[in-house]
């Protein structure tokens, strides 16, 4: 690098990092509809009694963390604790609040939190499946059912939506999230924030979201669950953090840390992401919690000698509640009295906190949660479930089909083979809140019984269990698949494979599902594969072998009901890939908006980028889906061919549906800055539609894009866009080359 393009980089970095400072000086907690109620209240406080507000302890009714202390009751009727988590039912809840509202000297409310994430009580697929709808507006209904089921039942509040990108399908929580891309998962991160918290948090069906986890935790080195991060300054701005600016953007009202650090500073005692970022730059003005134990963490971390000195870097850092550690209710009083932390900015926490229970209407009504009657009424309705089941259908991603499905309800018998075929809780997969995991959802088995009804001979084989290399079920699953018309063969993870701590490092299929997968197919090749599973496995064998694969995820609640749906074709399936599968894990991390490199690989060049063993595409990439019908793309178009910064793009298309089904296709558009002040990647998704057509049908699709779709940190790390030749590609998948082009002035 020249001396010159150093300097510049080095004090534009300097600029950028103070400016966000002076930002956050300037920027205090952003005054609320009820300050004066709250100063009133804080000017009433004792110091102890702000403390406690601080304090956040873990109810018994489910275990998120490690388990650190149980008698919060005690602790509730001291006035030690502002939030809980963990706790829910509106009678259980009506008793906690009950504590703090008549046992404490001043009546505050507690606020109860959960990690209601795919659903409270109905529960719709894994995240990453709901992600792969491309359906705004259904993602943000289900979360907008989950916070009606979760209010009735005495939460206010979800740490939920999980906006964390992931690129690494070896980290167990990629099921959480919506996929490795920060366009869309930015769209789904304002969706679920408006989806849980709707347009008045004081109603009684809507609660606090809180976006998490910031910053970065999609991205531990080699996929291992809670190990350290490590990006660019660049990979931070430009990939991990656009979802939580957009959940900001939206108006979330609290924010979890991350467990990991940036740039060697953990996230719970990191003062310039906190302060200067998400409060300075983007206006941030709810509450900060740390994750569960995190302020205890950061002696393991070693930036911190002991608890005391990890609450004082945390606070100061400009978190506001301690989940579980207990650091802030014990060592807080005497940092303040030491001079390491002052009064005032206990104060600024206390008011984001007490902020957002009279924005719930707590203090109206501390009970408006608790109402028995209402949650009879509101949990698991009828329409909620259907809902459930619609999404778990749309999430389905057919991966592959050689005309085998749907299969036909005239079929005389068919066999239902593997070990997930008939087992209730994988149907829902993990994080699933109150959800019932054992007797409430609906197996495949049972699905395809509801559908077929006694007409059709239904024979059920096991064949393995998820995770073993006995063969004894082998003879018994391949004479039910030889009898068979049809065999539907379900494969995959346990649903606590895919969670927090669950990091493989292999992503194959666990024990011998592959040569489950040969016999059967050998057996009989009118076998669908229908995949359970929170992550991308490496399916190659699969796809090799076999003549259909649909990926399921964990489709909830109804997933049996849903998955028939498709299978029988009363639904033609729609989803597209929001992460790629890679082809083995030597390929991770492997994503669609990779950069060109200065040697793409030229298969005539041997010195060009790429592997000897494996080729350097995915699997299946990002975007990529098929249905029962093919849809064409025609006549790309853009409006004008040189635009100005002011200026609307208009791109056309043309999509047909060009085969025998009815369907939904789910267009998508990608730009290319082909040359630029830093390199740019070969894709970047900046539009998409769903769109039903009827088969035979065709209609004309216009994207509208402006100069915020063009622009990206540039070499000075400030935002905008750059003059110069642009590409734009359409299609039904990030692997489309169908193009145009048009000119930036
Ligand atoms: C997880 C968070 C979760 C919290 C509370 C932690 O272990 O990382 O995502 O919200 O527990 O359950």
């Amino acid at each position: 690098m020249k001396r010159i393009d150093f300097a510049i980089i080095f004090m534009a970095t300097i600029m950028y990092f103070f400016t966000g400072c002076q930002d956050a000086n300037k920027k205090k907690t952003v005054k609320s509809g009820y300050d004066k109620e709250i100063r009133e209240l804080i000017s009433k406080m004792t110091l102890d009694e702000k403390i406690g507000q601080l304090n956040m302890l873990s109810g018994d009714w489910s275990v998120t963390g490690p388990v650190v202390r149980t008698d919060f009751k005690e602790d509730i009727k001291a006035g030690k604790v502002g939030t809980m988590l963990n706790a829910y039912t509106a009678k259980h809840a009506r008793k906690l609040m009950q504590l703090s509202v008549d046992s404490t000297r001043l009546g505050i409310p507690l606020l109860l939190g959960y990690d209601v994430i795919h659903g409270h009580r109905t529960i719709f697929p894994i995240p990453l499946g709901e992600s792969c709808t491309w359906d705004l507006d259904l993602i943000e209904k289900a979360a907008q059912i989950a916070a009606e089921e979760a209010s009735a039942e005495g939460i206010h509040w979800t740490f939920a939506p999980m906006v964390d990108i992931a690129r690494d399908p070896r980290w167990g929580r990629v099921m959480e999230g919506a996929g490795e891309d920060p366009w869309l998962g930015s769209q789904i991160a304002k969706a679920r924030v408006n989806g849980f918290q709707g347009e008045d948090l004081s109603l009684n069906n809507t609660i606090l979201a809180c976006v998490k986890h910031v910053a970065a935790y999609g991205a531990p080195i080699a996929g291992r669950d809670y190990n350290t991060v490590d990006l660019s300054e660049r990979t931070l701005f430009e990939t991990y953090l656009p979802p939580y600016r957009a959940a900001v953007e939206a108006g979330v009202g609290t924010a979890m840390t991350a467990f990991n650090e940036i740039n060697g500073i953990p996230c719970t005692s990191n003062h310039w992401l906190w302060e200067d970022l998400l409060r300075g730059q983007w206006g941030f003005d709810g509450f900060v919690l740390t994750d569960y134990t995190a302020i205890l963490e950061l002696i393991k971390h070693g930036v911190a000698n002991d608890l005391y000195d990890a609450s004082v870097l945390a606070i100061n850092a400009g978190v506001d509640v301690d989940m579980v550690s207990q650091g802030f209710i014990n060592h807080l009083k005497k940092a303040i009295e030491n001079g390491e932390v002052s009064e005032e900015r206990i104060n600024q926490s206390v008011y984001r906190i007490l902020k957002a229970k009279f924005e719930l209407g707590l203090f109206d009504d501390p009970y408006r949660y608790c109402d028995t009657v209402r949650e009879k009424d509101v949990v698991m309705t009828k329409e909620k479930v259907e809902f459930a089941r619609k999404a778990g259908r749309d999430a389905c991603v057919l991966l592959k089909n050689n005309n085998v499905l749907p299969f036909s309800k005239n079929i005389k018998s068919i066999a239902v083979i593997g070990p997930l075929a008939d087992t209730k809780e994988d149907m829902i997969g993990a994080w699933t809140a109150a959800g019932d995991r054992y007797t409430r959802p609906v197996t495949l088995l049972e699905g395809i019984k509801n559908k077929l009804g006694t007409s059709v001979k239904i024979r059920y084989a096991k064949g393995t269990d998820y995770n073993s290399w006995s063969k004894d079920g082998f003879r018994e699953a391949v004479k039910a698949a030889k009898k068979a018309d049809v065999v539907i063969l379900a494969l995959g993870e346990n649903w606590q494979m895919s969670s927090e701590a669950q990091s493989r490092s292999m992503i194959d299929l666990p024990g011998n599902q592959n040569e489950l997968a040969d016999a059967i197919i050998k057996a009989n090749m009118n076998t669908a594969i229908i995949l359970m599973n929170g992550r991308p496995l490496t399916i190659q064998h699969l796809d090799d072998i076999a003549p259909a694969i649909l990926e399921t995820w964990y489709a909830g609640t109804e997933g049996g009901n849903a998955i028939a749906d498709v299978i029988f074709g009363d639904y033609n399936p729609s989803g597209k890939l929001t992460i790629t599968f890679p082809r083995n894990v030597g390929q991770i991390p492997i994503f669609y908006s990779h950069k060109n490199t200065g040697r793409p690989f030229n298969p005539s060049d041997h010195y060009t980028s790429k592997y000897i063993d494996v080729p350097n595409s995915p699997l299946y990439p990002f975007g990529y889906g098929l249905s029962y019908t093919t849809f064409q793309y025609e006549q790309l178009s853009v409006d004008k061919t040189e635009i100005s910064k002011q200026d609307t793009l208009r791109v056309n298309v043309v999509l047909t549906n060009t085969g025998n089904y009815d369907g939904a296709e789910v267009a998508q558009l990608y730009i290319r800055d082909l040359v630029g002040s830093v390199t740019r990647p070969v894709k970047e998704l900046r539009g998409f539609q769903k769109i039903f057509l009827k088969k035979g049908a065709t209609k004309k699709l216009t994207f509208l894009l402006t100069d915020k779709d063009f622009s990206f940190y540039r070499k000075n790390m400030t935002y905008g866009s750059e003059p110069g030749h642009f590409e734009i590609f359409v299609g039904g998948s990030s692997a489309t080359m169908y193009k145009s082009s048009f000119i930036l002035k």
